[in-house]
């Protein structure tokens, strides 16, 4: 099921294939793909979970359904688990206290003194295409934002940017042949871009080391008690973590969100007549079609019945959140895009459990400054050619997308 090519069928077909998965037993078993690089192996099988309601009972019971042996089917060397994932592939309690150390980046205070940056930024994107009446609407706009603000938050230089934004696209685009590097193998590939990122983040530390700043790089190095301290380990792969679930989610949000606009111009029209009124639905209404991570995977620390299906010790249980936003017990008409649907139990950005999406909040945020801004600038802006998918069964994602729109003066 969740192979990398799913996603190259017609969006029809995908959506066929996911009301299927909903019409058939609450749980289905897939084998795994053949992972095409022979450093990993094929694993046994994993039960897919479709149904919102048992998405929220694994969620919730994080002892029985474990996130310490990886978040994908494919098994990831352990080596690479920690390293690349961060708490997001631990359990309670090393998640808990990292979790809790990191939280002091997403206060409503840390997240506040990040308004300004979102929206000038948000605002310098857009001006840079105004004129042009084209662009690649994914690298061009959706891309940008996303990155530089989580390089806003930790205090990454400007310098860096573009070589934060190629080492995240290794990371989360192993599996596509555009961004494969060449010349090296998938592993060296792999930990070359995670060493990339490791080394800036110690140098970033380094020099925040004894300062005032206020980003969270400076935050976590000059912590007062010892127990909120993360040492350079941690914090390089707190960083990896940041950069690959900060960036690549929230621009496929913002690009699969221009697309249902595209498509929806009716929705567009009641988006456009109160955008600060309909924005929060919005925005949740894309991230629920969009579903940017398609599933998270689990392991079963124990035997246990799901939906009256036996699961056993060691099974993977894998959370098809894009399957759970299209539940028909759950939403009406649920592949119509609807800006003012409510309530809208999404699961985009993860269930109801300890895991749930850090970022979150800062993600409604980027969404809707990005959308304020385009409606603003560039309000006839449309995407003229269907979304070129990511080949990656984990994330859904669009590579680019032209998008036209009446050229504007930006002075
Ligand atoms: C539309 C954008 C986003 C989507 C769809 C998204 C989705 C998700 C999902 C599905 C999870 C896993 C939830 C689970 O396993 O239960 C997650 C975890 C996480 N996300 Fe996001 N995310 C987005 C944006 C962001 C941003 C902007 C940041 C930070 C800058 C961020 C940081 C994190 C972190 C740190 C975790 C791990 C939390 C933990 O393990 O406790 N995310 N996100």
């Amino acid at each position: 099921m969740m192979d990398a090519l799913f996603w190259l069928q017609p969006a029809d077909e995908c959506d066929a294939a996911i009301a299927r998965l909903h019409a058939e037993a609450p749980l289905d078993w897939f084998e795994e793909p053949l992972p095409e690089n022979p450093y990993l192996q094929a694993g046994p099988g994993y039960w897919c979970v479709t149904r919102h309601a048992d998405i929220a009972t694994v969620s919730r019971n994080s002892e029985i359904y474990s996130s310490a042996q990886g978040i994908t089917i494919t098994d990831t060397p352990t080596e690479f688990l920690e390293f690349f994932s961060s708490m997001i592939a631990m359990d309670d309690p090393r998640h808990a206290r990292l979790r809790r150390i990191v939280s002091k980046g997403f206060t409503p205070r840390m997240l506040g003194s990040l308004e300004d940056s979102v929206q000038n930024v948000a605002a310098a994107i857009v001006d840079e295409i105004a004129e042009k009446g084209e662009c690649d609407f994914v690298t061009d706009v959706a891309a940008a934002l996303p990155l530089k603000i989580v390089c806003d938050l930790m205090g990454v230089p400007d310098s860096a940017y573009e070589m934060v934004f190629a080492n995240t696209n290794i990371i989360l685009g192993i599996g596509d042949p555009e961004f494969a590097p060449e010349g090296v193998d998938f592993v060296t590939a792999l930990l070359n871009a995670g060493a990339d990122l490791a080394q800036l983040m110690g140098e970033v530390a380094d020099e925040k080391k004894g300062g005032d700043g206020r980003d969270l790089t400076s935050v976590l190095v000059n912590a007062e008690l010892e127990d909120d301290h993360l040492d350079q380990a941690d914090l390089a792969s707190f960083f990896v973590l940041l950069v690959v679930a900060g960036n690549e989610t929230t621009r496929n949000a913002i690009s699969w969100g221009l697309k249902y606009l595209t498509d929806n111009p009716d929705q567009r029209a009641v988006w456009a007549a109160d955008f600060e009124g309909i924005a929060p639905t919005a925005v949740d209404e894309i991230v629920r079609l969009a579903s940017p991570v398609t599933y998270m995977r689990r392991t079963a620390t124990e035997d246990t019945v799901l939906a009256g299906q036996e699961i056993s010790e060691g099974e993977k249980v894998a959370m098809f959140y894009l399957a759970a936003n299209r539940d028909p017990e759950v939403f009406d008409d649920p592949y119509r895009f609807d800006v003012r649907r409510a309530p809208n139990p999404q699961y985009g950005f993860g269930g109801p459990g300890p895991h749930f999406c850090l970022g979150a909040h800062l993600a409604r945020r980027e969404i809707t400054v990005m959308f304020r801004e385009l409606f603003r600038k560039l309000p006839d802006i449309r995407a003229i050619e269907d979304p070129d998918p990511l080949q990656s069964p984990f994330i859904h994602g669009v590579k680019h997308m032209m998008a036209e729109f009446t050229p504007a003066r930006t002075s």
